[in-house]
C-alpha cells in the first residue's frame, strides 16, 4: 500500500496506483503509466488445468513425433486401430449376409427378400465406385455405353446372364469366356457397296417403323444381317447383336449413324471384373443392375432343353420304328 502522499512505502521502485490499488510496472508513455494488473484467477486456473491435461494426454495417447513413428501412449490407442475396429464391427455385421450371398446360386437369390435387399444396397455402393465412369451415375449410359435401367439387353438381363457379363467382361482380353462377337465391317472391307449400305440402312430403319420398307434392302438384310440380328431384327443375345427393331440405339439411330455402324462398326469393350472384385461384390452388382427396372426372370435353359429332348425322343423313336 502507498502512503497518503503517494511516496513509495517499501523500496524506491514500489509505487501503487491509488484508485485501483495496483502496483505500477514503471513504464510510462506521455504520462500514461502501465499497471501490473494480476491475471484473473479463473484464467490462471484454466491455464494450469490445460498443462495438467496436456501432460495426461502425452502420457495416455500418441503425441510426440519421433523418427520412425510417434510415442505410443499407455492406452495403446491409434486412429488406425480405431478405424480397423470400426471396419471389423461392420464386417462382423455383414459376415452372415456375405456368407449367404457366397453360397446361394445367384438365380436363387430373389427367393430370400432380405438377402436380395442387402445385395442390392451393397451393389449400389459398388456401382458408384466401379461403374459410373462408363455407365453414368444413374446407370443411364450414353453413346456406346448401354443404359442398364431399361429392359433392352444386348447380352441378357436375368441375374445369371448379368453376372456372366460382369465376371468375364465384353470383348475383354482377360477372360477366355468373355462375351465376344464382331460385326463385319461391310463397307470398309468391301462386302457391300455404298448404295447397298444405304438400302439396307433404309430397311433397318423400317424395322423400327421409322422408314419405308424397301425390297433391295430387305434382301441384303436377309442375306447379310439376319444371321446375327434375327430375321425381323430383334437381335440375338448369344451373339450380342442388338435389337434393331426397337427405338433404342447403342450408337445412335440417325441414318448417318446407322450407315456408319454398317460401314465400319464400333465395338464396345467392357473389362471383366473377376480379377478386381470378389465374387460376392459381383453378385451384389448383378442384383443391383437386375433391380434397376429391366431385370428378367432366370429361365433354366439347359433343364428346359433337356426336358424338350426327352419329350422329343419317343417321336424320333416312332419314326425310326416305321423306317425299320
Ligand atoms: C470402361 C467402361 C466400362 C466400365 C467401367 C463398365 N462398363 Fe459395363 N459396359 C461397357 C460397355 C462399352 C458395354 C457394352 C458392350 C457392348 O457393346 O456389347 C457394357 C455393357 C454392360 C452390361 C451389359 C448390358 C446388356 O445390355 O447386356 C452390363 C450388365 C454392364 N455393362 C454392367 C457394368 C457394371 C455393373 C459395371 C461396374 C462393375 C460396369 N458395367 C463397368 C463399358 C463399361
Ligand atoms: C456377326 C454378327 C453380325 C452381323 C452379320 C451383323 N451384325 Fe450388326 N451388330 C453386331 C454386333 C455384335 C453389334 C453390337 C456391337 C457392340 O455392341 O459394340 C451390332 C450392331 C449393329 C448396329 C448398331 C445397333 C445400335 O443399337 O446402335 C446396327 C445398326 C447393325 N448392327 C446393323 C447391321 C446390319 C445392317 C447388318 C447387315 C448388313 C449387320 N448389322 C450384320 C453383329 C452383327
Amino acid at each position: 500500500m502507498a502512503n497518503k502522499d503517494g511516496s513509495p512505502k517499501g523500496g524506491a521502485s514500489k509505487r501503487i496506483d491509488e484508485p485501483t490499488g495496483t502496483e505500477f510496472v514503471g513504464h510510462e508513455w506521455d504520462g500514461i503509466e502501465e499497471l501490473d494488473t494480476p491475471m484473473p484467477r479463473w484464467w490462471v486456473w484454466s491455464y494450469y488445468a490445460c498443462i495438467v491435461w496436456a501432460i495426461g494426454y502425452v502420457i495416455l495417447y500418441p503425441a510426440w513425433p519421433l523418427l520412425e513413428k510417434g510415442t505410443e501412449g499407455v492406452l495403446g490407442w491409434t486412429s488406425r486401430g480405431q478405424f480397423a475396429a470400426e471396419m471389423q464391427t461392420e464386417a462382423d455385421r455383414r459376415a452372415p449376409i456375405v456368407a449367404a450371398l457366397a453360397s446361394i446360386p445367384i438365380e436363387k437369390l430373389p427367393e430370400n427378400a432380405a438377402n436380395m435387399r442387402e445385395a442390392i444396397s451393397g451393389g449400389a455402393a459398388a456401382f458408384k465406385v466401379n461403374c459410373v465412369q462408363c455407365h453414368g451415375a444413374g446407370a443411364a449410359g450414353s453413346k456406346g455405353y448401354p443404359n442398364l435401367n431399361d429392359d433392352d439387353w444386348i447380352w441378357g438381363g436375368d441375374l445369371k446372364a448379368i453376372e456372366t457379363t460382369l465376371v468375364h467382361g465384353i470383348r475383354w482380353g482377360g477372360s477366355r469366356e468373355t462375351r465376344l462377337s464382331y460385326m463385319p465391317a461391310f463397307g470398309r472391307d468391301g462386302m457391300l457397296t455404298q448404295a447397298q449400305i444405304s438400302d439396307v440402312t433404309k430397311h433397318v430403319m423400317s424395322l423400327g417403323e421409322n422408314g419405308a420398307a424397301n425390297q433391295k434392302g430387305a434382301e441384303i438384310y436377309a442375306a447379310q444381317c439376319a444371321s446375327c440380328h434375327g430375321p425381323s431384327g430383334t437381335g440375338d443375345r448369344k451373339l450380342g447383336a442388338p435389337n434393331l427393331a426397337d427405338a433404342i440405339w447403342l450408337y445412335g439411330g440417325s441414318r448417318a449413324e446407322i450407315e456408319q455402324q454398317i460401314y465400319a462398326p464400333a465395338h464396345g469393350v467392357m473389362p471383366g471384373w473377376k480379377d478386381r472384385l470378389d465374387p460376392v461384390t459381383i453378385t451384389m452388382l448383378a442384383a443391383y443392375i437386375h433391380s434397376r427396372g429391366g431385370g428378367e426372370d432366370f429361365v433354366d435353359r439347359t433343364a428346359k432343353e433337356g426336358a424338350a429332348a426327352i419329350e422329343a425322343r419317343p417321336e424320333t423313336g416312332a419314326i425310326s420304328d416305321e423306317q425299320r
